[in-house]
């Protein structure tokens, strides 16, 4: 029992290391369930500013999407301990895809 808790355990972190094309889905997953809601699934705005091509999402440097994320600005609650780095990390991947940089 023991050794399949184990192996279990290892297909679950050898899954979460993952390539690269499923890291992408990941951010894109973890924005529909994080901040959609927010900023639209299409990035188009709502409660939130636009965060996709041309926004002012775009014109910021990744560390700043970072801080932003952490702290929370105005209306948008802090994200510090909720998400993980490699959370953010992902978030801001899938954002630099979809703005094409
Ligand atoms: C409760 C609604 C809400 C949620 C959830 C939310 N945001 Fe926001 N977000 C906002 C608001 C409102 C602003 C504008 C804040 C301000 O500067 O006054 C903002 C600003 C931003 C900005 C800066 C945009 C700019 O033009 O400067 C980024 C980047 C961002 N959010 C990313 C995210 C990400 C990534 C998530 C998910 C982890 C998220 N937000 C979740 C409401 C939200």
């Amino acid at each position: 029992m023991r050794v399949v808790l184990v192996v279990v355990t290892l297909v679950a972190v050898l899954l979460a290391g993952c390539s690269d094309a499923s890291e992408g889905k990941y951010g894109e997953d973890l924005f529909g369930t994080t901040c959609a809601h927010c900023h639209g699934s299409d990035l188009a705005g709502g409660v939130g500013p636009p965060l996709g091509a041309g926004s002012g999402a775009a014109s910021l440097t990744d560390e700043q999407i970072a801080g932003v994320i952490d702290v929370g600005p105005g209306a948008m609650p802090s994200f510090a301990s909720r998400l993980t780095d490699e959370q953010v990390e992902s978030l801001i991947d899938y954002l630099r895809e979809r703005q094409g940089s």
